[in-house]
């Protein structure tokens, strides 16, 4: 059976910064609340002219560098991304044509914050079934764009950012690699977070631009269980499934929305802190990004050794939900 490693990383994020204390100047809110309900500190921010194709776009040359290979050598781009350049095309054509990827497939993976794994999942499959050899995969976010900067339950939670990863198949006796994927979705739920502006069951309008549709909505109380719920269910099924057991995880990398909820789901699992990868003070919820932006980072930062076992879990809009076990 092939089995599928990661060959690359590389991510990118705004240069302009924006921490609490420069949103109190925006909203009735305050640094000590956004710590100690969210586990932020500051989040970065595209320029006006930035789209999530230009984030994307830097993530993934630094990912190529990283891994060495050539952009020809690429058979499938595969961008995840909510806030997306344009309905059509796919984000993932911009990256394809500005990084000179000859005449790779592309296209665009929306599952909310989970969109990360859905491509995983997506990109592990097409390896194992030899369509494809080579994916690189991108999930980018602008939702700084799409919210409401008078709505204090929504706006000090956002931040931009992309991280690239590259995929490549193999054969061969060596166990590293994806260990598993595990991709889930419940549509009953969707009414919790949603943008139906501009959509096809919300054309825009003056009326939809007066009442604020095309702007992030978000009941975070009702989504907040269920996201310990589920990505702690979703956690115990990656171990579970494949024969392993909490203490077998080296690291843990969940999806950044809420610092608690991360202590939530490691209580539940018990796994100790020293383990968790969290960098959520310093990027906020990047939406699709926060995993493979922690995974950058944890690599540059010498937290991941060879042979290490690396749990990842997200959670997100639709609701979406999901898990990837890997041997790194
Ligand atoms: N500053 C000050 N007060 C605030 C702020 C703020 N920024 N935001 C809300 N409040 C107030 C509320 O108005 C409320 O006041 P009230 O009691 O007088 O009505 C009070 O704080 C409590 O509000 P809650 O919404 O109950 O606060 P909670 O502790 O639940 O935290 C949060 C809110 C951070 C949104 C949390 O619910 C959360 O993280 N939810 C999950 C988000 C998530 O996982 N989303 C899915 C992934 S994202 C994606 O897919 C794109």
């Amino acid at each position: 059976m092939k089995r599928v490693k990661i060959i690359g990383t590389g991510s990118y994020v705004p240069e302009k910064v924006l921490t609490n204390f420069d949103i109190e100047k925006i909203v009735d809110t305050s640094d000590e609340w956004i710590r100690t309900r969210t586990g932020m500190s500051e989040r970065h921010i595209a320029s006006d002219r930035d789209k999530a194709s230009d984030l994307a776009i830097k993530a993934a040359n630094r990912a190529l560098k990283d891994s060495g290979i050539a952009p020809d050598e690429i058979d499938l781009i595969l961008v995840a991304t909510a806030t997306p350049d344009m309905f059509f095309p796919s984000t993932a054509c911009f990256v394809q044509s500005s990084i000179g990827a000859g005449r790779s497939a592309s296209f665009d993976i929306s599952a909310a914050c989970s969109g990360y794994i859905y491509a995983l999942s997506v990109a592990e499959n097409y390896i194992k079934s030899d369509k494809y050899n080579t994916v690189l995969l991108i999930a980018s976010e602008v939702f700084s764009k799409y919210i409401d900067w008078g709505d204090r339950n929504t706006c000090v939670l956002f931040g931009d950012g992309a991280a690239a990863t590259i995929l490549r198949g193999f054969k061969g006796s060596r166990m590293d690699g994806i260990i598993s994927t595990h991709i889930y979705s419940d549509g009953r739920y969707a009414n919790l977070l949603y943008l139906r502006g501009g959509g096809s069951s919300c054309p825009p309008t003056h009326e939809s631009i007066n009442h604020k549709l095309h702007f992030l909505k978000m009941k975070g109380n009702s989504l907040f269980k269920i996201a310990i719920k589920n990505m702690s269910e979703v956690a115990r099924e990656a171990l579970s499934s494949n024969g392993y057991k909490i203490s077998d995880v080296d690291i843990l990398i969940p999806h950044q929305a809420n610092k608690r909820i991360i202590d939530a789901v490691a209580e539940n699992l018990k796994i100790p802190q020293e383990k968790i990868f969290i960098n959520i003070e310093k990027y906020g919820n990047t939406s699709a990004a926060t995993i493979p932006l922690a995974l950058d980072e944890a690599l540059k930062e010498g937290r991941i050794k060879k042979g290490d076992l690396i749990l990842m879990v997200a959670f997100g809009g639709g609701l979406t939900w999901g898990s990837a076990l890997i041997r790194w």
